[in-house]
């Protein structure tokens, strides 16, 4: 894979860690109410295992799992607790089941095949424990068409990026360049990294969630209220 390298995950580490801390609350009460006795938790494109933290933190068995040895490389360090595994989210295998499965920020919609995400979905169905419960969050198409057509700068310690995004509303397809620089000013990058992102329309998921057998809530990944005409993200907690 060639996104998340040693520098960018640097950045990520700090600079997108909120998100767990944004959902924290709500899937830990949400766990706590569904599934009192959930004891295993597998937590799929893991990045920097923020939520892994919490989730060992509150007495689970965290599990994690992601392509990037860099961004690995910080979730063993923010959460020593939890196993870690290097792999892809398309083909992961375990011998167990679990409690409860996440997938959390934009980590599914970097499945710009919807077979890919099909597929995922097939084998979080296998590995949930009956009574278990799948919960993630991804972008949808409105929300890419709607916010990716800017350049923005972030500024994140020594660390300077520019982001610039873009969205074919034809192909579903946005691209986000983020080329990253040392001190502002500079010219010469550290590093560039092209993220290309799906934005799946709310019907394409839920007809491959219901292929599945999975039930589901819907709600707006933002505020976790129901959703609006326009979310531009969706949060699904589902169960079969
Ligand atoms: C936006 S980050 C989200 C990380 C974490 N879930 C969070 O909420 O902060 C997306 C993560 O998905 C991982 N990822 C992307 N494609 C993947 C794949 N095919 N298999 C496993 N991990 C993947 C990336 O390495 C990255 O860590």
């Amino acid at each position: 894979m060639n996104t998340y390298g040693p520098l960018f995950s640097r950045v990520y580490d700090r600079e997108w860690a909120f998100w767990a801390e944004h959902l924290w609350p709500f899937l830990s009460a949400k766990v706590g109410e569904t599934c009192p006795r959930a004891r295993t938790w597998l937590d799929l494109c893991c990045g920097g295992g923020h939520l892994l933290k919490r989730i060992c933190e509150a007495g689970y068995l965290g599990v994690g799992l992601d392509l990037s040895p860099h961004q690995l490389t910080f979730a063993r360090r923010n959460a020593p607790a939890a196993k870690l595994v290097h792999a892809d989210v398309r083909a992961f295998e375990f011998r167990m089941r679990f409690d409860v499965i996440t997938c959390t920020f934009d980590s599914l919609n970097y499945l710009t095949q919807p077979q890919d995400l099909a597929g995922v979905f097939a084998r979080a169905a296998r590995h949930l424990a009956e009574g278990g419960l799948f919960i993630f969050d991804m972008n949808v198409f409105e929300g890419l068409q709607d916010a990716w057509n800017r350049t923005s700068t972030i500024s994140c310690g020594a660390d300077r990026l520019t982001v610039t995004t873009s969205f074919d509303p034809e192909t579903a397809i946005g691209r986000a360049l983020i080329t990253g620089f040392a001190v502002e000013g500079d010219t010469s990058p550290t590093f560039v990294e092209e993220h290309i992102e799906r934005g799946y329309r709310a019907h394409e998921v839920e007809e491959m969630l219901t292929a599945e057998g999975f039930a589901f809530e819907k709600l707006d990944g933002h505020s976790l209220e129901p959703p609006e005409e326009r979310s531009a993200r969706l949060l699904y907690v589902c169960g079969r």
